[in-house]
């Protein structure tokens, strides 16, 4: 700019910020530019135009170099050049100004809306969560036989041969681990395939006598389909002390579904095997929906399978060092989720295990 007269620099200064002011210059005169803006585009052009207003009006700015001029320019002159540097000078800072106050007033307004809150509106009403179909279950049964005296027994999920198999008299080779074939570790674990170890357990931990209910997941090698999953619930019982009779053991689980199925269910028990029983039976209950007429639930017979139990088996008790000849006892064993499946009419067990919202909130 220098071999321009001071005037005539003057005025390309004027001019050059014309030119970049333009697209600001309709936020102050027409108010719908800057509606359209949105509050995030307008803290941006607010920050483009102090920039602006640095460049022009700073002191590294060719007005603040042209203001050093007025006394180097002839005394005629200077007069007149120094009135229009300060015009200039107060016509850019006016028309900064003007764009500055109406930016900083809709940022203030678009603020202000944002942050307000409708009190009228309806609240969003949070997503309160509830128990499992399976956890429901558990809690009934365990309600039912803590009235009975039993204690609730929580064991591990891993476990060694000894607890899973040997000490409830299933020797290796013997035909019932392949049945309960499960998952295995390197280190000689696997996850147990039954909640019968717990007996076991129980009786390491607390003598006899003793008499617990042990609810908890269970393991076993299958391929998932409607009514198996490789991961499912069991709940075992064991009761045993001085004097325990087969007597015992019926009268507790026809107590137990009645009390979970109503006061007429009916019980039956079918002669069976487990190794760790002897003798072993299977027992049914009369079909709860149809009270035995038959229905399909029952498919039609009117009963429904529940579970395994017997007299436990006498080298059960000697494994825990317990003398068959002075104790006896029962025990019995019946599967969480297929209970549960029964008892919702679920086609699939797998249902259970989805983690499907739509499908759980139906069992709150
Ligand atoms: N543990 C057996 C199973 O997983 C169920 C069972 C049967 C448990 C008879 C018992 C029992 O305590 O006496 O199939």
């Amino acid at each position: 700019m220098t071999d321009q007269s001071p005037q005539a620099q003057v005025e390309s200064i004027t001019k050059a910020f014309e030119q970049d002011f333009g697209r600001f210059a309709s936020f102050s005169d027409d108010p719908s530019a800057l509606s359209s803006l949105g509050l995030d585009a307008a803290l941006a052009e607010q920050r483009a135009v102090t920039e602006l207003r640095t460049r022009y009006l700073g002191k590294k700015s060719d007005l603040a170099a042209a203001k050093k001029l007025i006394g180097r320019v002839a005394p005629e002159e200077r007069a007149g050049f120094g009135q229009l540097v300060q015009a200039t000078q107060d016509k850019l800072e006016t028309m900064l100004d003007q764009v500055e106050l109406s930016l900083r007033n809709y940022i203030e307004a678009e603020r202000t809306a944002r942050e307000s809150i409708d009190v009228t509106m309806p609240g969003r009403r949070p997503r309160t969560g509830h128990r499992h179909p399976i956890t429901l279950l558990r809690e009934r049964l365990e309600d039912v036989f803590v009235a009975l005296g039993y204690a609730i027994e929580d064991d591990r999920e891993i476990e060694t041969d000894f607890y899973n198999f040997d000490a409830l008299n299933i020797p290796e080779n013997h035909p019932a681990r392949a049945w309960q074939d499960t998952f295995y570790t390197v280190d000689g674990f696997a996850l147990r395939s039954q909640t019968s170890t717990v007996q076991i357990h129980a009786m390491q931990r607390r003598g006899v006598p003793v008499r617990m209910i042990a609810p908890g997941r269970v393991f076993r090698r299958d391929t998932p389909d409607p009514t198996h999953n490789p991961m499912f619930f069991q709940v075992e019982g064991l009761c045993v002390d001085r004097g325990i009779t087969m007597a015992h053991l019926k009268g507790t689980v026809a107590e137990f579904l009645r009390r979970m199925f109503g006061p007429d269910t009916v019980t039956r028990f079918r002669p069976s095997y487990f190794p760790f029983t002897e003798p072993s039976a299977e027992f049914d209950f009369s079909c709860f929906k149809c009270k035995g007429s038959g229905c399909r639930i029952c498919k039609n017979s009117g009963w429904i399978e529940l579970g395994g139990s017997g007299m436990v088996h006498p080298n059960v008790l000697r494994a825990v060092g317990v003398d068959p000849q002075e104790y006896s006892g029962f025990a019995f064993g019946l599967g969480i989720d297929r209970m549960c499946a029964l008892m919702y009419e679920l086609d699939d067990i797998r249902l259970l295990f989805e983690n499907d919202v739509r499908f759980l909130e139906k069992f709150e």
